[in-house]
């Protein structure tokens, strides 16, 4: 029976490898890149490290398959992935002299965390992840894994948290809206950012 606890740091290399079967648009992108790492070192590595606290993940008894990863208050995480994940993730990825691929573009999103910063931060500070491998899909744990993000913000005083969904993932887009998630009041048209109050019932 898969359940959900808090990370520890013994879990990471799974998480990586959940961040890369799930990197698609919710499918796997091994191999989509040179080196596996560079997607979970932008989407999973810098919330380990700087925000393990709102960290939690699926252990099914024999590993981890998946996890919800957060920032709290997403201008302190840019500001703390600049100076804290940004010189080793830059050793690792280097920026590319010039960008044509899109591994090249990648690794430029791994260089400019303002990116992160999204429209009404002040009612939506929060950001968060969400991946599950294909058999813990559909049974509640992505519901489950939200509402407990939701309490800890709730315990914390943050008022809201919001994410971006790729247009391709329809699967993640119709869990977010059957969820409450709703565009974001100052760009009401855009489906792909989407945010939710703390006090929501999920
Ligand atoms: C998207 C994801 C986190 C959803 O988690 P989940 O555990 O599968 O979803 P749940 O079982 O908690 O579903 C909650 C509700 O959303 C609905 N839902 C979930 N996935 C859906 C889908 N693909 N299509 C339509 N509805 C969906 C469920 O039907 C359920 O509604 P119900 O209460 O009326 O039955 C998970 O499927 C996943 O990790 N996908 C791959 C990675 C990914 O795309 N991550 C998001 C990146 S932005």
């Amino acid at each position: 029976m898969a359940q959900i606890r808090r990370y520890e740091p013994r879990d990471r290399d799974d998480v990586y490898d959940v961040c890369v079967k799930t990197g698609d648009s919710g499918t796997d992108a091994t191999g989509l890149f040179s080196d596996d790492t560079l997607l979970p070192d932008i989407y999973a590595g810098p919330y380990l490290a700087l925000q393990p606290d709102l960290a939690f993940v699926v252990d099914t008894g024999t590993r981890v398959a998946g996890y919800l990863l957060a920032a709290a208050d997403t201008r302190d995480f840019v500001r703390r992935y600049r100076a804290e994940w940004l010189p080793g993730f830059a050793a690792r990825h280097p920026s590319p002299v010039r960008v044509e691929s899109a591994e090249d573009r990648m690794v430029c999103t791994g260089h400019e965390p303002e990116r992160m910063i999204g429209p009404d931060q002040d009612r939506y500070p929060a950001h968060l992840h969400i991946d599950l491998l294909p058999e813990l899909q559909g049974q509640g744990l992505g519901r489950a894994l939200i509402r407990m993000l939701l309490a800890e913000l709730r315990s914390r005083g943050i008022p809201g948290v919001q994410l971006g969904v790729g247009e391709q993932n329809r699967g993640a887009r119709a869990f977010y809206r059957r969820l409450g998630f709703h565009p974001l009041p100052s760009s009401p048209q855009n489906e792909l950012v989407l945010g939710l109050e703390a006090d929501a019932e999920v």
